[in-house]
């Protein structure tokens, strides 16, 4: 009885580790899309509407999540407010788009901004300024 139970327990844990770690990381394709923009001297204001834009071009014919995320950061942290992880700038596209608009947050001025692409990988962009 026990060793059944055990036997269940093993394989499904065996299970999740192969699901997890299961792909070899060398025949893994990984999509590190490279932010165009915001780049360094870039300025938005609050409330304004913009097109974050990445490059498309080095994607692997095989990826493995294409629906894409897009939070702000602040001094290389992602905020904890609007425009964090629980309010991104944008949710649920594919990375494959190369653009999606979005509009700027109520946010403290900075210079230390940034935005980070979450999908197949992440990337985040230089520091650029965001002003009321
Ligand atoms: C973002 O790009 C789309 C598609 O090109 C365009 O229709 C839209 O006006 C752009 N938005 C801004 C804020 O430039
Ligand atoms: C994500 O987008 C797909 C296709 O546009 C849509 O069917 C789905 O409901 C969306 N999911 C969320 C959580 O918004």
């Amino acid at each position: 009885m026990h060793t059944q139970l055990f036997t269940i327990i093993f394989f499904a844990f065996a299970t999740l580790f192969s699901n997890v770690f299961g792909a070899p990381i060398e025949t893994r394709d990984v999509f590190i899309p490279p932010i165009l923009y915001p780049h360094a001297g870039t300025v938005w204001f609050v409330g304004q509407f913009h097109n974050v834009t990445w490059d498309t071009s080095n994607r692997p014919a095989q990826i493995t999540n294409s629906i894409g995320m897009i939070v702000l950061a602040k001094g290389g942290i992602i905020v904890s407010g609007v425009g964090g992880l629980n309010h991104p700038l944008a949710s649920n596209f594919s990375i494959l788009d190369g653009r999606h608009e979005v509009h700027v947050p109520n946010v403290k001025p900075g210079k230390d901004y940034a935005v980070v692409l979450f999908g197949d990988s992440g990337n985040i962009s230089p520091d650029f300024t965001i002003k009321k």
